[in-house]
């Protein structure tokens, strides 16, 4: 029975595998139909098309660990700069003929974005800037790149929600977050209920401490807000403490807090945040500005 059971996920994401192999090469012609050809595949015999229908994925066949080790080596991939990065299969619709790039660069990030909740909603909040989910597991970063694509499917005739501005990525974001943006290049940086690390040997896996902080600041921009959200409340008090020690960031206030839409969305939106409302459980915010870079460290 198990051995069944084992099958058929394996079959399921075989599946789901080949589809998104063949929309990663996916490129918007110009009369806006999107052209999907699965790699090694160039004569187009057996490419997707618009027409295609991509149901959205089952999140039972990509369950994995909880917890994923931030020092170990995933042999993860990542840009030896952010100018080395290639963002078209990532955003294929914002492909750009004549620079062979992206014609913008991504703004909002969310760290650690586990099934993806946060980043759908961003897209339709935010249908002009570009969101990024980074997340470390493989299945779970799998999971969301066939909700993403699934979506971009079924929304294709929508203007302003096509789900073209919102992707994922596979990465660890407390070592190569600098690898992948430029100094200033965010506006928004997001940390949703992340991994609380319970056990005192273990603080140092936590993704807010204060070299990390220095690196967050690095890649925000003067303005640029960290969002945090965690049903936690010793992992909350940690957070804060940090931020609030470091010279980069100044608190916003609760006034704030209340007009700011994302704080509203983070709390309702994330896979983890809606648990935590079924189970009755308490949600801790702090959201902190990025200050200016003083003078002589510029
Ligand atoms: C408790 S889950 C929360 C997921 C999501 N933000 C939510 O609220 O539903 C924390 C997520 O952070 C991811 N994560 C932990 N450390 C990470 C790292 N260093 N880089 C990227 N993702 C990480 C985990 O794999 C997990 O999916």
């Amino acid at each position: 029975m198990a051995e069944l059971k084992d099958n058929k996920r394996k079959l399921y994401r075989k599946e789901k595998a080949e589809t998104r192999k063949a929309f990663k090469q996916a490129r918007f012609e110009d009369d806006q139909q999107i052209s999907a050809t699965p790699s090694g595949d160039e004569s187009g015999s057996n490419s997707f098309s618009t027409t295609t229908e991509v149901d959205l994925p089952r999140k039972r066949f990509y369950r994995q660990r909880a917890h994923s080790n931030p020092f170990s080596d995933h042999s993860l991939e990542y840009p030896r700069s952010p100018d080395a990065m290639d963002w078209t299969k990532l955003y294929p619709a914002y492909y750009n003929e004549e620079s062979k790039d992206v014609q913008s660069r991504v703004e909002i990030a969310d760290i650690g974005c586990g099934y993806g909740g946060l980043l759908i909603n961003l897209a339709a909040e935010f249908p002009q800037i570009l969101c990024l989910g980074m997340e470390i597991r493989v299945q779970v970063t799998q999971y969301v790149e066939d909700r993403i694509i699934a979506l971009r499917n079924k929304y294709k005739d929508e203007p302003k929600k096509n789900f073209q501005n919102i992707s994922v990525l596979r990465g660890n974001a407390m070592k190569f977050l600098p690898n992948f943006f430029y100094k200033g290049q965010l506006s928004k940086m997001f940390f949703c209920f992340p991994d609380p690390h319970f056990k005192q040997r273990k603080h140092k896996a936590r993704i807010i401490t204060n070299t990390l902080l220095s690196e967050y600041a690095y890649v925000l921009r003067e303005g640029g807000v960290v969002y945090t959200i965690t049903d936690v409340e010793d992992l909350h008090l940690w957070m804060v403490k940090h931020l609030e020690e470091h010279p980069m960031f100044e608190r916003l206030s609760k006034d704030w807090e209340k007009q700011d839409k994302c704080v509203q969305l983070m709390w309702n939106s994330t896979e983890e945040g809606q648990k935590v409302s079924r189970n009755k459980g308490n949600k801790w915010v702090a959201c902190f500005k990025r200050l200016p870079t003083p003078e002589d460290c510029e």
